[in-house]
């Protein structure tokens, strides 16, 4: 098996909460009079909290006091979660659910490496709270993505080396932290539009095929 552990991140590869940051920095921008639409969004995807609302503002013509952010990320994060209370198992979508158990039957290791600080009760509102062997958040970090350390700590959780890892994302900041760790990257969603990474994936089932690939079936597509 060429990788010993594959690293989820959470927002828009595990579940669709992706969308839900969307809305409540939409209505947060709606508060605010700021123009803000998917293309801006798609900036945000893996960025911190903060560095989402200094994104978003940057259409903004006012100078903002340091209170007047807080108040504003404290409300995007109070609407977001507001809208995390329906999420159940029911939200999860079969391929992700099937995806993650035959990988746990293949022996793979799996963490989830997300920069998300509502990680933990996400997992726990989507029935995934004992699902992984480590779980890597927002919380506790020194530095976001697209700095490695997310990944990193993960593989030292799990107790593997970063060039066992494979890491599945759907950010190009959540790509690059992979790159800058040393694993290799499969991208999903809108991360496939940058060319960066190892794997482009058109649904998380395609995960299972990269997987079973032996070490010489790897070097053979190498060589191509
Ligand atoms: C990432 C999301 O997973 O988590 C970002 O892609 C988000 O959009 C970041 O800003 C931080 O999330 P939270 O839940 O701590 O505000
Ligand atoms: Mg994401």
């Amino acid at each position: 098996m060429k990788y010993k552990a594959v690293i989820f991140d959470l927002d828009g590869v595990i579940c669709h909460t992706d969308e839900n940051h969307y809305q409540a920095w939409k209505s947060v921008a709606d508060s605010l009079g700021i123009t803000f639409d998917r293309t801006v969004n798609d900036r945000l995807r893996g960025v911190s909290r903060r560095e989402s609302l200094e994104i978003m503002l940057e259409s903004h013509d006012e100078e903002m006091e340091e209170a007047e952010k807080k108040h504003w990320s404290d409300q995007k994060n109070q609407r977001y979660r507001e809208s995390l209370k329906t999420l159940t198992p029911e939200n999860l979508d079969p391929g992700v659910t099937e995806t993650l158990s035959v990988v746990r039957k293949m022996g793979i290791l799996m963490a989830i490496g997300s920069s998300s600080k509502n990680t933990k009760y996400i997992l726990e509102r989507l029935g995934l709270a004992d699902a992984f062997d480590a779980i890597s958040d927002g919380n506790g970090i020194t530095k976001a993505k697209p700095d490695p350390e997310i990944f990193l700590r993960a593989a030292s959780q799990m107790g593997v080396q970063p060039e066992d890892c494979l890491v599945v994302e759907d950010a190009k900041v959540g790509i690059e932290a992979a790159l800058a760790a040393g694993m290799d990257c499969a991208a999903i969603g809108d991360g496939t539009r940058y060319g960066m990474a190892q794997y482009n994936l058109d649904q998380i089932t395609d995960l299972v095929a990269i997987l079973e690939q032996t070490p010489w079936q790897s070097i053979l597509k190498d060589l191509k």
